[in-house]
């Protein structure tokens, strides 16, 4: 047993503090599952928002497995029912709070322990809900918290009692947490947490704390860890990826040089990028690396340079359309994808015309389209000038229409071409069929051998059926290529 107080060991090497915070941990992990030992004991899990809580939540199944809960899918079934929220915008609360409704029975039959983690969580007003209308919760646990899992789940199974563990500091960076990764073949491996931006619609920064990068060496290691277990698809995750700093003179671009040596891996994407910090040698990155896809996700969030101010973005609309010009001239085959935000406080018709006149300008690959959702907390929320609801939708229906009409068109330039496809697996449609994607992340479905999942082949597209490509093979032809 090691006796210290994790959160009070001042004055000790960094590095040696979360060696043995985890090592700490490791223990609880070992302590629950004695605890359920011969119980065949079973896990839920839901995960709302973005790739990093999805990243969040394949660590907190990695450690409630190793405590030796499987998992099922209805929590209904579970005797662990976990939620991993997102606060980014209003939705995710609506659904927490309809799911908590429905297991207050289950844990009146079952004794199911509820868990909830994440962004969500940081909220202090979120948590007063919580406690005033759902006080039947086991556990709450933030995003800083979410490594001492075992320590919270054998605190409460042992002492019967509710567990609060959120903090309000930015967390360490803790490496050697165990993961059970949801895809075999794709994985994401998050490079930094949190955002220095502070965006005024946007709560992220107040609920995941200041950027922290992880250092190079432990990337490269667990990557090159994922190509010998057979991973193809490396996709770096951060809030700002392109603030990345692994150190003195070691910053995003050369992390891509670097993962780019990698052997065994196939395809390298990274998401977010933020515009204002797209450099040039991170450009340069991109075009020299052949593993790094050619697609570039952009967010926009507005087109008008009003917006974008009162937005705090820090670029105008001229300087984004300057800097995707500059990066097609570099690297011509890119395709660009974008997330936009209609209905911010204080946009006009006209601003939003800015917004449409981007999007016709920049012929998205792919746009995820979000209508304001004002944020406790924020710059936005205390705005004057907050867009009525009807507005919000009708613009959000005209660009939905512009975006549909854009991606039609963008299918039809791939029908005749020749496409990389990286075969994922056989279609949940149609078993007979497998199912890849490009480089520029389109979904292809052809049919062809089950041997060929996992590799990466030329296929010919033949149809575009709008939200996804049809496509053929040669197999004489592809199995000389393997
Ligand atoms: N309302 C609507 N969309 C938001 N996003 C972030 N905050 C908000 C908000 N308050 C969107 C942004 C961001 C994406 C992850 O979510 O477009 O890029
Ligand atoms: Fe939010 Fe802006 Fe940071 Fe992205 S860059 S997480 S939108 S504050």
């Amino acid at each position: 047993m090691i006796q210290y107080e994790p959160y009070l060991l001042k004055g000790i090497d960094l590095t040696v503090k979360i060696n043995k915070e985890i090592e700490y941990q490791n223990e609880f992990i070992e302590k629950v599952r004695k605890l359920n030992e011969g119980k065949k004991l079973t896990y839920s899990i839901i995960t709302m928002g973005c790739q990093l809580n999805e990243n969040d939540s394949e660590k907190i199944c990695g450690m409630i497995e190793k405590m030796g809960y499987s998992r099922v899918d209805e929590s209904k079934n579970a005797d662990l029912a976990v939620m991993n929220t997102c606060c980014v915008r209003e939705n995710a609360e609506d659904r927490l709070f309809g799911k908590l409704g429905e297991l207050k029975k289950v844990k009146e039959e079952k004794g199911t322990i509820i868990a909830i983690g994440g962004c969500m969580m940081q909220e202090k007003h979120i948590q007063d809900k919580l406690k005033k209308s759902y006080p039947y919760f086991d556990i709450i646990f933030g995003t800083h918290t979410l490594h001492k899992f075992p320590e919270d789940l054998y605190n409460a199974l042992k002492d019967k009692k509710r567990i609060e563990d959120v903090i309000d500091i930015d967390g360490e960076i803790y490496e050697g947490i165990p993961i059970k990764r949801d895809d075999k073949l794709k994985a994401s491996v998050t490079i930094m947490y949190g955002c220095n931006n502070f965006c005024s619609y946007c709560i992220v920064p107040y609920v995941r704390g200041r950027e922290r990068s992880r250092k190079p060496e432990d990337i490269i290691e667990e990557i090159e860890y994922l190509a010998k277990q057979g991973y193809k698809e490396i996709t770096l995750l951060g809030q700002n990826v392109n603030s990345y700093n692994g150190g003195e003179n070691y910053n995003f671009a050369n992390l891509l040089h670097d993962v780019n040596k990698i052997e065994g891996i196939n395809r390298i994407r990274f998401t977010s990028p933020h515009p204002k910090d797209f450099t040039e040698d991170v450009i340069k990155a991109i075009k020299e690396c052949d593993k790094v896809c050619k697609t570039i996700h952009l967010p926009l969030q507005a087109g008008s340079t009003k917006v974008l101010k009162a937005m705090n973005r820090k670029y105008t609309k001229e300087q984004y359309l300057e800097l995707a010009q500059r990066i097609k001239k570099e690297i011509p085959e890119i395709v660009f994808s974008t997330d936009i935000i209609v209905g911010f406080p204080g946009e006009t018709e006209e601003d939003f015309e800015d917004t449409l006149d981007v999007v016709r300008k920049m012929n998205y690959e792919q746009v995820y389209m979000f209508i304001y959702s004002r944020r406790v907390g924020t710059p936005g929320d205390k705005m004057e000038n907050q867009i009525p609801e009807e507005i919000k939708h009708e613009r959000f229906n005209r660009l939905k229409a512009l975006v549909e009409t854009q991606t039609e068109k963008n299918g039809e330039k791939y029908v005749g071409s020749e496409q990389k496809i990286l075969v994922e697996g056989t279609s949940k449609n149609n078993e007979n069929m497998l199912t890849g994607r490009t480089e520029t992340n389109k979904v292809v479905v052809f049919s062809g051998d089950t041997e060929l999942i996992g590799k990466v082949i030329d296929v010919k597209i033949v149809r575009n059926a709008v939200w996804y490509l049809q496509g053929e093979i040669e197999i004489i032809h592809q199995l000389s290529k393997i």
